[in-house]
């Protein structure tokens, strides 16, 4: 006696029946990059259909996602000027509380989420305020109260802290609750790797660092327990959403943050997985369609319930085109 796994595999309805893992647009949520300027908009060479955008065209790309049916967003600002404490990132004339304002004027129905960080606003390129050559964590935390109160004002939807400062939760709902914010929500970059997949990005976010790298503050990828902690922690300091960053890597860690919280999981599937998947498209190699669902699929196979992803657009015009259910 043997069973036969098969039986339930011959027949496409069948399979569609007993498939434990779908994909909905509602999983997604599509990163912008905001540049100052008018009719500003410039494709990044490692990432192809990602762009710097001025507000304006930023608009005209929202309708594109609106009727793809992608209504979440999440926003980093690149400014003009940088400092050494990212001013820019704390005023309210700065590049992303002007962004999310004219965003939320015209699509009041979008969920827009704000990157908090201080990379893309820094001319050392570091996520918060240097002491010596190391950031500092507590007058870090103090900005990023303040630059939350920015993005709240501004009309945000929720915030996600990214910058991996310890007490970030605890300081930014405080800083929110007191001044009437009591339901603006926190998505927090719980568990953060030192990635070299973020390579990318940083050409696009403008953000790499001057000088040495961000393993003081992010994660060792060598870390299973510290990655399921660091997680908890935020939960317990009253984050409403946790994230593994990055995503394809570390599906052991999603896995295991989701079955250790009760909250909802968010992967960043980050530029470099975006970039890998592209230059194999590219040179020839893969069916790209469908290994990209491949990847998506195993994000919320692992435990994810949201993804953060440069392919949503694509995702949206293959599920229209049913390729995803096959
Ligand atoms: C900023 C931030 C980074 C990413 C998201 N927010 C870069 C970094 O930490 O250097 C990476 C996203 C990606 O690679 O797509 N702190
Ligand atoms: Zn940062």
């Amino acid at each position: 006696m043997f069973k036969r796994f098969r039986r339930i595999r011959m027949h496409p309805k069948s399979r569609a029946m007993v498939r434990e893992t779908h994909l909905s647009m509602d999983d997604f949520i599509y990163p912008l990059f905001i540049k100052s300027g008018e009719g500003f908009k410039k494709e990044i060479s490692s990432m192809p259909g990602v762009f710097q955008m001025s507000i304006d065209e930023v608009l005209k790309e929202c309708e594109e996602l609106d009727g793809l049916g992608i209504q979440a967003i999440i926003l980093f600002g690149i400014p003009e000027t940088k400092d050494s404490i990212g001013s820019d990132a704390l005023c309210e004339h700065g590049i992303m509380a002007k962004s999310v304002r004219a965003i939320k004027e015209k699509f009041p129905h979008f969920f827009v989420i704000t990157d908090l960080c201080f990379c893309e606003y820094t001319d050392h390129g570091h996520c918060g305020i240097l002491n010596k050559d190391s950031v500092d964590n507590d007058a870090t935390l103090e900005i990023l109260a303040k630059q939350a109160l920015i993005h709240a004002k501004s009309g945000v939807d929720m915030i996600a802290p990214s910058g991996m400062m310890d007490g970030v939760i605890t300081v930014l709902r405080d800083a929110l609750d007191s001044e009437g914010f009591v339901n603006l929500p926190i998505m927090s970059y719980s568990t953060k790797f030192a990635s070299s997949y973020y390579g990318p990005f940083r050409d696009v976010a403008e953000s790499a660092p001057s000088f040495g790298d961000r393993r003081s503050y992010q994660m060792d990828p060598a870390n299973r327990q510290e990655a399921i902690a660091e997680s908890i922690e935020d939960e317990l300091e009253g984050a409403d959403i946790l994230m593994v960053k990055p995503a394809l890597a570390y599906l052991d860690i999603v896995r295991e943050v989701k079955d250790k919280t009760s909250l909802p999981l968010c992967v960043y599937n980050v530029s470099g997985e975006y970039a890998m998947l592209k230059a194999a498209a590219k040179a020839g190699v893969i069916d790209y369609e469908r290994v990209l669902l491949e990847t998506m699929i195993s994000f919320k196979r692992a435990g994810a319930d949201i993804i953060i992803s440069y392919h949503a657009k694509e995702v949206a015009k293959l599920l229209q085109n049913d390729k995803g259910s096959k």
